[in-house]
């Protein structure tokens, strides 16, 4: 949401909401203390206090975090990374992510993969990575401005015969931007006009070192298309993930981000979510962004009925009221109850959101009534 109201603003910059109605009376409006502000009369009440608007101060208006259990470090353990992928048009990406689902979906699951749910998990030398199979700037701008971070590591795919494209230095913003690491994958290598040393030469420009020239960027010469080097691919991406020690604590109460979402005419709401911490079972309480409901089922990347989902694995689930939106956050309740109040108050509040743009103070009508 890109609006606050007087109150919340006035909690944000540490101030009495009085304080605030006073400084928009100055500014020739007449506020009450539950009124919306849209983003331009925040930046100018934020002027007015030489405080920075970032985007976040926007966006925990959908927080549901506060629900979440407190967090008992003791029981945490390793969990497997979420890795997106990334780069320009053509470069590879999809034949990558392809290539890296044939070799390496478990024996006796091949014949399993009947469904597409956005996100899916390999195992390598016995351990999981999960890769997320959205578009990769989507993962990156609609998750993040929404507040959610989902990603542990971003792949950056260029294509060893085009080097360096407008798309890539894109990703490359995007990934420094989420603070993850990257990781280059050199693509095409099979190519007679592959050229590494030019994409080693043109990332050195976007201050991403090979390590063989001294830098801390991983490079790795890959072959979507032939499968050569995805196997030391995958051993950087569980090298790189092991130095992050990424952490879950797989016997608390779910928590993470839906992936994808959408009404199908025989399950009704329709929703993959990934766990980010905790374990999602069938039967849950859970609030999803602005609607709620009971886990009906759960069925895996692979196609297959599971009970249960453990931290950073992508599940598509059934018994939502209504369809959240990619990025929303959930959580599970511990009882049906709490979780219908919870889901129920903040669908009228979205709601009340959505009829409040037509009344709500804009930098138009604020100036109009000067
Ligand atoms: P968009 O989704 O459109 O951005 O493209 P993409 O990055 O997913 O590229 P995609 O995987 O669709 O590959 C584009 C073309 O490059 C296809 O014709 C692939 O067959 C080809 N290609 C991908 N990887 C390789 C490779 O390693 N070697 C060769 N020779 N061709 C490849
Ligand atoms: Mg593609």
């Amino acid at each position: 949401s890109e609006s606050l109201t007087v109150a919340e603003l006035a909690k944000k910059l540490g101030r009495e909401p009085s304080e605030i109605i006073k400084k928009l009376f100055m500014l020739g409006v007449m506020a009450t203390i539950n009124q919306e502000l849209d983003k331009d009369a925040i930046e100018l009440i934020c002027a007015e206090y030489e405080v920075e608007v970032e985007e976040e101060i926007l966006v925990d208006k959908t927080d549901l975090e506060v629900y979440f259990e407190p967090e008992d470090e003791s029981l945490n353990e390793e969990r497997p990374p979420v890795v997106t992928i990334m780069g320009h048009v053509d470069h590879g990406k999809t034949t990558l992510l392809d290539s890296i689902r044939h070799t390496k979906v478990t024996a006796g699951e091949a014949g399993g993969i009947t469904q597409h749910i956005g996100a899916y998990q390999v195992v390598d030398n016995g351990k999981k990575i999960t890769f997320l199979d959205t578009p990769g700037h989507a993962a990156f701008t609609t998750m993040r401005a929404r507040g959610a971070k989902v990603t542990d590591l971003a792949i950056i795919v260029v294509a060893a015969d085009d080097g360096v494209m407008p798309q890539t230095v894109e990703a490359i913003n995007h990934a420094k931007a989420a603070e993850v690491p990257i990781i280059i994958a050199v693509n095409k290598m099979d190519k007679p006009s592959a050229n590494p040393d030019r994409v080693m030469q043109e990332l050195t420009e976007h201050g991403l070192v090979p390590e063989a020239w001294g830098g801390d960027t991983i490079f790795v010469p890959i072959s979507a298309l032939t499968g050569d080097g995805i196997d030391s691919l995958l051993e950087m991406i569980l090298l790189v993930s092991e130095v992050g020690e990424l952490k879950a604590n797989p016997a608390r109460r779910a928590i993470g981000t839906v992936i994808e979402a959408e009404l199908d005419k025989g399950r009704g709401s329709v929703a993959t979510l990934l766990v980010q911490d905790g374990t999602l079972n069938v039967g849950d309480p859970i609030v999803v962004g602005n609607t709620f409901g009971r886990v009906r089922a759960m069925v895996s990347d692979v196609g297959r009925r599971v009970k249960e989902a453990g931290p950073s694995t992508p599940v598509e689930i059934t018994g939502l009221n209504d369809v959240p939106q990619a990025g929303d956050r959930f959580v599970v309740f511990e009882d049906e109850k709490t979780a219908r109040q919870v889901g129920e108050t903040r669908a009228t509040s979205a709601l009340q959101v959505q009829r409040s743009e037509k009344t709500r103070v804009t930098l138009d009508n604020l100036f109009d009534q000067l």
